[in-house]
């Protein structure tokens, strides 16, 4: 098999990033945007020990799952891996994947929005184009509409591709349900910023880390909860999944005297969870996050909770109730691994973005057994899948 060959094959199965895998001649070949038991002409693309990967260059019959393409930069930007089919067969794929993975019977993923949820964009600017990175290269892809993105920042989007960008690098727009704030990254520019705030309706403008219009942040609201959003505050891209994720840790948390929210980011979790326990650790080792976070508990006029700002490892030997955990997607190192083995805790609810981190992470708390698994379609229509857990102690 050589990179440029061509083959007439038929898809034996489905992964869940949005590819189809067929075999020619025992060895696995992963064609992207294939579905299974299409009959279709490839083209090899690349080549390794174990795998290759090709495109497809003809559909000879295709599956009853394919729908139109409805995004021109599909094969181009990369977010997007399952714009080729209906949403109940990714939705199908995903929960097959961590059904597998953790021998489970989930029955459906939970998910409220199919497109346009995304408050957060990050635009990159190159020759006064603006858009995504191309997935293979630094080039710019422009589009007209991502069918991700909240409706307000392809709208701005489309007012900064018509402008004079000379200058400026990069430009990242955020939006809440009521606000919209823009950070503009490079140098002063030519564009018309009175025009952009009025026409916009924007509440924070910031040039690099100035703050030039409005307020230093902007507020999304979560039954009654306020949370502050700062430029570079990490906050959940899918706001109504969110609340959907929030609500479920809610429901497996329960309620008690003391709660830990290990990686708390700006400490939301455990704030919208301030009802249920007496006293809230928040440990965190963003500063930045940190100082967010406490913008939150006296927004919210909150009482029961405070930051730590460090490494997950400085979690004390204490008389938690319950612990929450939403490490990033490289999961628990080995030292969280065992103070949470040896920690007098009965719960340990785990968030994760990462199915296979989530499952080693899992083995290794060998002092808690897996008692409830559910999976969130946080990021529709991309590769990614959220988990949650309830662990118990043995
Ligand atoms: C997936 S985010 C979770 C944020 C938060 N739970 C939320 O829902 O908004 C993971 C967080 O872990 C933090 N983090 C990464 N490594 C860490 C470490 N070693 N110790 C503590 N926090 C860490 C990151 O800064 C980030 O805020």
């Amino acid at each position: 098999m050589k990179i440029g060959n061509k083959y007439t094959v038929i898809i034996d199965d489905n992964d869940s990033n949005g590819n189809g895998i067929t075999r020619i001649n025992n060895f696995v070949v992963f064609v992207s945007y294939a579905l299974k038991n299409e009959e279709i002409e490839i083209e090899i693309t690349s080549i390794n020990k174990r795998f290759a990967n090709a495109k497809i260059i003809n559909i000879i019959k295709p599956s009853k799952l394919r729908c139109e393409i409805k995004c021109p930069c599909y094969n181009k930007c990369g977010g997007c891996s399952f714009l080729h089919t209906t949403f109940h067969n990714e939705k199908e794929l995903k929960l097959n994947e961590i059904n597998k993975l953790f021998n489970s019977n989930i029955k459906e993923v939970l998910t409220n929005n199919e497109y346009n949820y995304r408050n957060k964009a990050t635009f990159h600017v190159k020759d006064n184009k603006i858009g995504y990175y191309d997935e293979k290269s630094n080039n710019i892809v422009e589009f007209s509409d991502c069918l991700l993105l909240d409706d307000r920042i392809n709208s701005i989007y489309n007012y900064f591709k018509g402008s004079n960008l000379n200058k400026i690098d990069e430009i990242i727009i955020r939006v809440t349900s009521n606000e919209t704030m823009i950070i503009i990254n490079g140098n002063i520019s030519k564009i018309d910023y009175n025009n952009l705030i009025k026409k916009y309706k924007i509440s924070s403008l910031y040039l690099n880390d100035k703050l030039i219009y409005g307020n230093a942040y902007i507020i999304e609201e979560i039954n009654g909860i306020k949370y502050s959003i700062y430029p570079n505050a990490f906050f959940q891209i899918n706001y109504e999944n969110m609340i959907l994720l929030y609500d479920k840790v809610k429901e497996y948390a329960g309620t008690g005297n003391k709660l830990l929210d290990l990686y708390c980011g700006t400490g939301t979790i455990g704030i919208y969870l301030k009802d249920n326990f007496k006293e809230i650790t928040g440990i965190e080792i963003n500063k930045e996050s940190i100082f967010n976070a406490n913008i939150n508990k006296s927004l919210n006029h909150i009482n029961n909770i405070h930051f730590i700002c460090g490494d997950a490892s400085l979690l004390k030997k204490d008389n938690y109730d319950v612990v929450i955990i939403d490490p990033p997607r490289s999961g628990l190192s080995n030292k969280v691994i065992n103070l949470l083995n040896n920690l007098n805790t009965k719960k340990i609810i785990y968030v994760s973005c990462n199915p296979k981190t989530l499952k080693r992470d899992i083995n290794l708390l060998s002092n808690f057994s897996l008692k409830k698994l559910e999976c969130i379609n946080m990021f529709n229509k991309t590769k990614h899948i959220e988990s949650i857990c309830l662990l118990e102690r043995k």
